[in-house]
């Protein structure tokens, strides 16, 4: 009976609840604007502004709301970030990391002020936590008229309601009201915030002010006010998210449980809680220790980039030098002084937190090497944002030729094939190697990188190890890359091996079809995708007609056994049941030995759309205890996140 009390305490402090999953953290930027005065010592500038971003981001993570002052003088840092009201915690870290990767971008100078449709972030060397109004507030209005003038009357009326509220209520207003006239002229949304740190008085009067400006961005349908200290925004499209963001939620919870196992169960609760926190004190203090070691190991350490001259490689990240969005981040080339060409990884999240955990993921991926994996280079680990640094390929991805009717032609079935054993000898390679076993989980086309003579490199591998913390994006991640996605992966959030070999089919059939397994499409589902077709085909004897026509084949006879052989391994490798996929290693033997028999594969999954609805998804983020496979990749952190 104890044993379960506690147990039930133990669980709830590890699930994510309901309300903490991801709906949109609306990282959309509205306004970004650096000031005008250019920090007066970098190096004092830099080391202080990391360490107050580093203190917002924990205030963030607990309250969705943070400030903080690093130094003193002209360099000091004032910070202020805030997530609006209706942003789960979840969201609002998204947002915050967001946020944070575009404040740097004000360096050299020394003020920020950043609105994104879900938070605000802000920095300066002086305390501006009071001001409330100033000369760049202003209104941005949409562009799309709204004829009718109940629309109006009621965008007004939302409005005044939005902003008698807030001020009463900690500075967050939301209204949503039915426009007057009936059925057909839709709502209107309203959100209305004011930065925590000025007091009613002010809110209301930088609220008035907005609603001023609101006004006169009527009879458009959307509008924004940005302005020193709050942020109201109308609509005629709701943009508000569904649930309100209650902090104490969470805590609240745990004294219920508490309260109601018997009171000798809560004494040993009791002391099990205070025996944690004790623990966590002393490593927090050990941390400190390591902290110091750890900026000392990074300084001396060839892993390590320095900040200024990534800053530099990539042109201060110039948008002419953005090659893509992959996997938590948005990827730069760049070129170094000595005039290597590298690939340089802008993450999105803040890691800084755990630095060590951070540097020590990318010391393990870096010691990685084959010939059919990206090279890691390095890092910047203790530059205003956390960098990665790859080896850099010219030609890009594998999507970007077989899902191209005209690119596709460059790739003919031997160089295809070709990319095919390469991918899965990098595949056999990480699930193989002795010194760290790693899932990849993202196999994909586009994270299949081509290099000069178009060989297959596999990238973003080992990163979700890093990232065991952030749980966070896995709707939106879960969204981006459905198609590839294991079932028991998708449903059940087992991991392991198996879902590297379902997408490693998927892929397979993709490269002989040249279609994409397009699942993103919330209304699709494995019925129609690329999978089920492929396995109707194969069993009518069909398949042919499934090549991409962009194949040319010149010995089509000796070919067409081949190809054929592929989508059977393919077929293979996405059957249902994850025990009776092959190993990495069998499928490159099945690839590779072109006589051997194959066996008959069993049918693909056939999910209806129910399970696949995202409420399944709260599944896969609560089951952090059904991990217990022996890879430390340990949480379904996944990776595709792209900003909307
Ligand atoms: C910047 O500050 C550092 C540390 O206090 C000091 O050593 C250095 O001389 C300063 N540089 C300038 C240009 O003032
Ligand atoms: C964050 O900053 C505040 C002051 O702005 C300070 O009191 C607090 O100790 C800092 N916390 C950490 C974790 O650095
Ligand atoms: C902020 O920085 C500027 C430029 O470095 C400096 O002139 C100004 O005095 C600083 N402000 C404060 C309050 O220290
Ligand atoms: C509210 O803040 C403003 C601006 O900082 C200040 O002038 C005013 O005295 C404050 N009012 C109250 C009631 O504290
Ligand atoms: C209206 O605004 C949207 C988004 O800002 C933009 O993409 C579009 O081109 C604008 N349309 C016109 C007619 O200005
Ligand atoms: C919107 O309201 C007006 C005024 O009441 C009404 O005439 C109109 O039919 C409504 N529009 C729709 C599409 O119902």
């Amino acid at each position: 009976m104890m044993k379960k009390a506690i147990l039930i305490v133990l669980v709830i402090l590890l699930l994510p609840l309901p309300e903490q999953l991801s709906a949109d953290p609306r990282t959309h930027t509205v306004k970004f604007t650096c000031g005008s005065q250019l920090e007066h010592n970098a190096s004092i500038y830099v080391p202080n502004f990391i360490a107050t971003m580093e203190n917002v981001s924990i205030q963030i993570r607990a309250s969705g709301f943070g400030k903080a002052r690093t130094g003193t003088g002209p360099d000091a840092n004032y910070g202020l970030a805030q997530c609006y009201g209706d942003l789960s915690l979840v969201d609002c870290v998204l947002c915050y990391a967001q946020a944070r990767t575009i404040t740097p971008q004000c360096y050299p100078v020394n003020g920020a002020k950043l609105f994104l449709d879900g938070c605000f972030m802000r920095t300066e060397n002086y305390s501006f936590y009071h001001e409330y109004s100033g000369p760049t507030d202003q209104a941005i209005c949409g562009n799309i008229t709204r004829q009718n003038p109940e629309f109006q009357v009621s965008a007004k009326r939302a409005l005044s309601r939005a902003v008698l509220t807030a001020p009463d209520n900690n500075g967050y207003g939301r209204v949503e009201m039915a426009v007057a006239g009936g059925r057909g002229n839709g709502s209107v949304y309203v959100l209305a915030d004011c930065w925590r740190t000025i007091n009613a008085t002010a809110c209301r009067a930088c609220l008035a002010k907005a609603f001023d400006y609101l006004g006169r961005c009527l009879p458009m349908s959307e509008g924004r006010a940005v302005n020193t200290g709050c942020f109201v925004r109308y609509s005629d499209v709701n943009f508000l998210n569904p649930i309100t963001r209650n902090p104490s939620r969470r805590g609240r919870v745990i004294v219920i449980v508490v309260a109601a196992v018997s009171a000798a169960a809560a004494l040993i609760i009791g002391a099990i809680i205070a025996v944690h926190m004790w623990k966590n004190r002393i490593i927090q203090n050990k941390r400190k220790g390591d902290a110091e070691k750890l900026v000392k190991t990074l300084n001396d350490c060839s892993l390590n980039f320095k900040y200024s001259a990534l800053e530099k490689a990539t042109d201060s990240f110039n948008e002419a030098n953005k090659l893509g969005q992959g996997g938590f981040g948005t990827v730069y080339k760049g070129v170094l002084a000595d005039g290597r060409e590298i690939a340089v990884k802008r993450l999105f999240f803040n890691t800084k937190h755990r630095a060590a955990d951070f540097f020590n993921e990318v010391n393990i991926i870096s010691s990685v090497e084959h010939k059919n994996l990206v090279r890691l280079l390095g890092c910047s680990c203790l530059g205003p944002e956390s960098l990665l640094v790859y080896e850099y390929l010219p030609n890009k991805s594998l999507d970007r030729f077989i899902f191209d009717s005209s690119k596709g032609k460059e790739l003919n079935w031997e160089k295809r094939f070709e990319i095919i054993i390469g991918t899965a000898e990098g595949l056999v390679y990480l699930h193989e190697n002795k010194k760290t076993r790693i899932i990849h989980r993202d196999i994909k086309a586009s994270n299949i990188l081509l290099d000069s003579r178009l060989r297959a490199k596999i990238a973003d591998f080992g990163l979700a190890r890093s990232f065991q913390e952030d749980k966070s994006h896995i709707s939106t991640a879960i969204a981006g890359t459905l198609g590839y996605m294991a079932p028991e992966y998708l449903a059940l959030g087992q991991l392991t091996e198996k879902v590297d070999v379902y997408s490693f089919g998927v892929l397979l059939l993709e490269i002989v079809t040249g279609r994409q397994n397009n699942m993103s499409n919330k209304t699709s589902d494995y019925g129609d995708s690329l999978v089920t077709v492929a396995w109707k085909n194969f069993q009518q004897k069909t398949v042919e007609e499934l090549f991409d026509p962009n194949l040319v084949f010149h010995n089509y006879v000796n070919l067409k056994n081949e190809v054929l052989r592929v989508v059977h391994v393919g077929l293979l490798c996405t059957q249902e049941i994850a025990s009776l996929r092959p190993t990495m290693s069998k499928a490159l033997l099945m690839l590779a030995k072109k006589d051997e028999e194959l066996p008959q594969p069993t049918n693909p999954p056939f999910m209806d759309e129910k399970t696949m609805e995202l409420n399944d998804m709260s599944e896969i983020t609560s089951s952090p205890l059904n991990y217990g496979n022996d890879y430390s990749v340990a949480t379904v952190s996944h990776s595709v996140f792209y900003p909307r």
